[in-house]
């Protein structure tokens, strides 16, 4: 059965990729960022190095967001470490490196921010990447007044992460939201499903919550839309527009 929680005890307005668009993303630049602007809660993209040192990037390779060239999974932390992470956005964030997740771990809990880790394997270390963010986590957080809650697009990941740590809260991750949702979300004992906000047509969030879940739509921009899907029983948005959609968006 899927598990159910009576009451969502997450913020409804998260900083998707650390501080949105308004800094480089998935450093801790972009969690003060975040911070400075009021948010309450973060989402990040984690992986692992070739020495299985967990840190944040979105992408399998150091290119776009990077000084760097390569795969994240042929280089070690140490080497990562070494990269200009900042100047691809802007030249004032120059040598801003891609955190560890012990970094980012800190760095929640000097701001008082909630944390939503997307775990983002590398192809073919699913399981591996899964165990050990939710062991790191479970470790990091151990605490923190909030768990962070974990999410993946990748079942293998989820799985391999509950399997480590129960206890840690699960999202599963969609673009287009699959027939077999139920079947997915109950396998992993979610207690949320996070789907592109597209996604997410009233009858859908209707049957999402019915099973029992909350929802958290993805990459709400605009404030308008962010409204009605709040107004549809959508949990929590993860917005690029923290300027926009601020902390309080859903307050009165
Ligand atoms: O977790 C929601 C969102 O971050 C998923 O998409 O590609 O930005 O990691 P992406
Ligand atoms: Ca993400």
């Amino acid at each position: 059965m899927t598990k159910q929680i009576s009451t969502w005890p997450y913020p409804r307005v998260v900083a998707h990729r650390g501080g949105g668009s308004l800094a480089p993303e998935n450093t801790l630049a972009a969690i003060d960022t975040g911070a400075r602007l009021g948010l309450k809660m973060i989402e990040f993209d984690a992986k692992l190095a070739a020495d299985d040192v967990v840190f944040l990037l979105h992408d399998d390779t150091v290119n776009r967001t990077s000084d760097g060239r390569g795969l994240a999974a042929s280089m070690t932390y140490a080497q990562i470490a070494e990269l200009d992470a900042g100047s691809w956005y802007d030249a004032r964030f120059a040598r801003e490196p891609m955190p560890t997740l012990e970094q980012v771990a800190a760095r929640c809990a000097t701001h008082g921010l909630a944390a939503n880790i997307e775990i983002k394997p590398c192809p073919g270390r699913e399981v591996q990447t899964g165990r050990i963010v939710a062991e790191e986590a479970a470790r990091l957080w151990a605490d923190a007044a909030l768990p962070p809650l974990l999410s993946s697009f990748s079942f293998e990941a989820l799985a391999a992460a509950r399997e480590a740590v129960p206890a840690l809260p699960r999202g599963m991750l969609y673009g287009r939201v699959p027939d077999d949702w139920r079947a997915q979300t109950d396998a992993l004992g979610c207690v949320s499903l996070h789907a592109d906000h597209r996604a997410l047509d009233a009858g859908l969030v209707a049957d999402i919550k019915a099973a029992g879940l909350c929802i958290l739509a993805y990459t709400v921009n605009d404030p308008a839309r962010a409204r009605m899907l709040g107004e549809r029983g959508v949990d929590t948005i993860c917005t690029d527009r923290i300027d926009l959609i601020g902390a309080d968006f859903f307050e009165g």
